[in-house]
């Protein structure tokens, strides 16, 4: 399984002939590597309904006629603009033919601010739980720190763990670093900085706080781990 990061909350994920895109905020992202033009997923799944998440997903989903996999009120309104999806909500597992999606719970917001500049409600946010081949990833969304991340890392065998650090709108460095314990996955990725001024911050001190025994890697976009 292929792995790679591409800045902000995105990540691309091919297994088992499938390319799944989290995430997909390209365009006004600029710490991305990717264009919306050349992407070509299978399936798009959405932590949340905010404007860095569900970024590109109209036009990418329609022109690849893609699945969109993501909680039943952002799933609804996107079947609404025309888009294949799988609605889900939190505490629920599917199987897919690549593998199975549960959603987690996340501490965040979810409106979604239309072209009209109106906030429309978009549920409850979400992390996503993600096996395949044998391997899980768990991609925390956006969420301030909860103690069930402890319950979440004692149920899974967790491989990857992609964590917010950018303070301000979610957890900060201090806060992922306990998330991370919590969690117990083999390898945790810093996700969420850098993107705009107000989630400024440097991955590095993240990692000093994991200390000992927890692998950490500060991914830049492009770059990609085989698990
Ligand atoms: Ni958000
Ligand atoms: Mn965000």
């Amino acid at each position: 399984m292929k792995v790679s990061f591409h800045g902000h909350a995105v990540v691309k994920i091919e297994t088992n002939g499938t390319q799944i895109l989290i995430d997909p905020f390209i365009n006004g992202n600029e710490i991305t590597d990717l264009i919306v033009e050349e992407q070509r997923p299978d399936v798009i799944i959405l932590t949340h309904g905010h404007n860095d998440h569900v970024g590109d997903t109209i036009e990418i989903a329609k022109k690849n006629d893609a699945l969109v996999v993501a909680n039943y009120e952002l799933a609804t309104y996107l079947s609404w603009k025309g888009l294949r999806t799988h609605p889900m909500h939190i505490g629920g597992a599917h199987h897919f033919d690549f593998g199975k999606v549960k959603l987690t719970p996340a501490l965040h917001g979810s409106g979604y601010v239309t072209e009209n500049n109106e906030l429309v409600y978009m549920g409850m946010p979400t992390g996503v739980l993600l096996t395949a081949e044998g391997k899980t990833i768990y991609h925390a969304g956006d969420t301030g720190l909860f103690s069930d991340m402890k319950l979440i890392g004692e149920m899974n065998d967790i491989d990857l763990a992609f964590l917010p650090i950018g303070d301000n709108f979610t957890m900060g460095p201090e806060d992922a670093a306990v998330a991370a314990k919590f969690l117990q996955a083999k390898t945790v990725v810093p996700i969420h900085f850098d993107t705009f001024p107000k989630i400024k911050q440097d991955p590095e001190k993240f990692v000093q706080l994991l200390g000992e025994g927890i692998q950490a890697r500060v991914m830049k976009a492009g770059d990609v781990i085989e698990l």
